[in-house]
């Protein structure tokens, strides 16, 4: 969920929903605001995406300059307008981001004191907490200190106080708060691109941290309730909204993006003239024993394909695991590790939590983030960004091909560092890693053909995806991306393992894509592919022109993808596998940018 809190001396309806706008990315299942009109509270809500909420306030202004918005990922309870925020109680109104683990007993404690509910959420006890104990005599900041002491679980808070002084109260443990600075007015918000209308400059609360602010002013305290003061950073301008040009989706523009956000992360990494990596940080890759690496979802497979490649390459051992498993199972770690946390939020609750908890055990800690001033990339020891900017879509695509040319780079510099190859070997490998942009052009170039097989994979109930060696965490990928936009169910499978199970799926009604460029793979894979075939699959094959001269008798070819070094070949065949989900999405008339049940960046766990 997003948040957003203004304390204005002008209108604030049409900047929340504003900044809200810009917090769509965390969730887009209802929005709602609320503002004190006359000293009085008031909200509007709307089940929906934020364009239902506007049609609400057309019809019905809410006029007040000072209010709190939210955008909402659903947890607790249906997306419906009752449970949509900001929750009101009494005289204290709440947007959450978040979950309180501990609400169904507050939630009976509340009730016992008499207390109505009116949702479902996790979420409305925070309001009658609060309003609770302003009635049995505190202030009103007491009475939300209070109320956090008690609070289990992860949240990011903003509360309206009914007929008080024009004031915000907002707290943080988990997700990410700011706070704005402006001039006579205040804000907080779930980033500082929500806040990016109103003003540059802003403070990131710490962990346990409380905020109050007013016109002029933000009192910050910490988790030990002693006055804190946080760093002001002056943000770099960000000016409207992001257009998507001449594209239908932001997904689409963002798979055209590729070969500029690539070029940008991998000149980045590497030292064109010498040709030469230079991956910025003080880490010693010679003498470390073990890569850890940790994140979520498209992120997630990135770091396979970095497992892949640094193992080979650089014969250094490479762990990759889903945060939110990590994080729980007590995995064995030891101190000579690095911890390398992957995503482009930089906030997703998961990953971050995986992370400290190899800090903890005492490893040092990098970061591959898009967002540069992100909680993850704030905590670790070295930041690696990406340079491919801002991604909308909520199914990652150019975030997704610039993680994993970081990773490319680092596996590269990696191999240098522990002497697995020579100066001469990385000098070629940099040059290949250079020709990657025009080569991912190219491959983006083959739209039509993707465009060909996209009807057909429309009509499909499952599909599987295939592929051996790095090609496998590509299979994965594009089962996620086909999942995530088109709804059609999809496994990503190494070929290999077709014969344990999946085959089992093989009928004439099932598209099976295979990837498999003209590698040492290829024709272990070929072979998976005749053996699908022998069983009436439709087989769509994604390879380069060596590989369509190899192909096995009877497949038919459907992308031929550039030829290239198998350092790159991730990069190269990324495009026509995010294409061809693109492409079955539209078909299907689904909403590529916002898929159902989704979100951007997910700050609970
Ligand atoms: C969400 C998004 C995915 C993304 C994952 C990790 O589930 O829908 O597209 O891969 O989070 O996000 P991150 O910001 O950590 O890369």
């Amino acid at each position: 969920c997003g948040i957003i809190g203004i304390v204005g001396t002008a209108p604030v309806q049409d900047r929340l929903v504003e900044s809200l706008k810009r917090l769509e990315y965390r969730g887009y299942d209802s929005a709602g605001i609320a503002g004190q009109v006359d000293g009085k509270l008031q909200r509007r809500r709307a089940p929906g995406k934020l364009r239902e909420l506007e049609a609400v306030l057309v019809a019905d202004p809410l006029r007040a300059t000072t209010g709190i918005g939210h955008t909402r990922w659903a947890t607790h309870g249906a997306p419906t307008e009752r449970n949509a925020h900001p929750h009101i109680a009494g005289n204290v109104a709440v947007v959450h981001n978040g979950i309180i683990e501990n609400f169904a007993e507050l939630r009976a404690e509340m009730q016992a004191k008499g207390r109505v509910f009116s949702s479902d959420t996790d979420s409305e006890v925070v309001a009658h907490l609060i309003d609770q104990a302003m009635t049995e005599g505190l202030a009103p900041l007491a009475a939300f200190e209070a109320t956090i002491a008690r609070l289990r679980g992860a949240y990011a808070l903003a509360v309206l106080v009914g007929g008080e002084r024009e004031v915000i109260m907002g707290a943080r443990n988990g997700p990410p708060l700011a706070v704005g600075y402006g001039d006579g007015e205040m804000f907080i918000g779930s980033d500082g691109m929500a806040l990016g209308p109103f003003t540059n400059r802003v403070a990131y609360l710490s962990d346990g941290d409380y905020v109050v602010i007013d016109h002029n002013s933000a009192r910050i305290f910490d988790e030990a309730g002693l006055p804190a003061i946080r760093p002001i950073k002056v943000l770099a301008a960000s000016s409207a909204i992001m257009e998507k040009g001449n594209y239908r989706h932001f997904m689409e523009k963002e798979i055209h993006d590729q070969p500029e956000g690539c070029q940008r992360t991998i000149a980045a990494y590497v030292d064109t003239l010498a040709e030469r990596t230079a991956v910025p940080g003080d880490i010693d890759f010679a003498t470390l024993q073990r890569i850890q690496i940790v994140a979520c979802g498209t992120a997630y497979i990135a770091g396979l394909i970095g497992k892949y490649l640094i193992e080979q390459l650089a014969d250094l051992p490479v762990d990759v695991e889903v945060a939110s498993e990590f994080r729980y199972r007590e995995p064995a770690l030891n101190a000579g590790s690095l911890a390398i946390a992957i995503s482009q939020s930089g906030e997703t609750a998961d990953t971050l939590a995986a992370l400290r908890y190899c800090q903890a055990k005492g490893m040092k800690s990098a970061a591959v983030v898009n967002a540069v001033d992100s909680t993850i990339a704030r905590e670790v020891d070295v930041v690696w960004p990406i340079h491919c900017g801002p991604e909308i879509g909520v199914a990652s695509t150019k975030a997704f091909t610039s993680q994993v040319s970081v990773l490319t780079t680092l596996a590269v510099a990696i191999a240098r560092a522990r002497g697995k190859i020579d100066a001469a070997e990385e000098r070629r490998l940099v040059r290949v890693l250079l020709e990657a942009p025009r080569l991912i052009a190219e491959s983006i170039n083959l739209e039509e053909a993707v465009r060909g097989v996209a009807l057909e994979v429309s009509k499909a109930r499952d599909v599987l995806y295939l592929g051996r060696g790095p090609m496998y965490p590509l299979a994965l990928e594009g089962a996620l991306k086909l999942k995530e936009i088109s709804y059609i169910h999809a496994e990503g499978y190494a070929a290999g393992e077709l014969k344990h199970g999946p085959i089992a799926l093989v009928d004439e009604h099932t598209p099976i894509v295979i990837l498999a460029p003209f590698d040492s793979y290829f024709e272990k894979s070929a072979s998976n592919m005749s053996e699908v075939m022998a069983r009436g699959g439709q087989v769509v094959f994604i390879t380069d022109p060596e590989g369509e001269r190899h192909a096995p008798p009877g497949a038919r070819v459907v992308v031929t993808a550039p030829r290239c070094d198998p350092l790159i070949a991730p990069l190269v065949m990324s495009a026509p596998i995010q294409l061809l989900a693109y492409h079955v999405a539209v078909l299907k008339g689904a909403d590529v940018d916002q898929p159902r049940n989704l979100a951007k960046s997910v700050t609970v766990e």
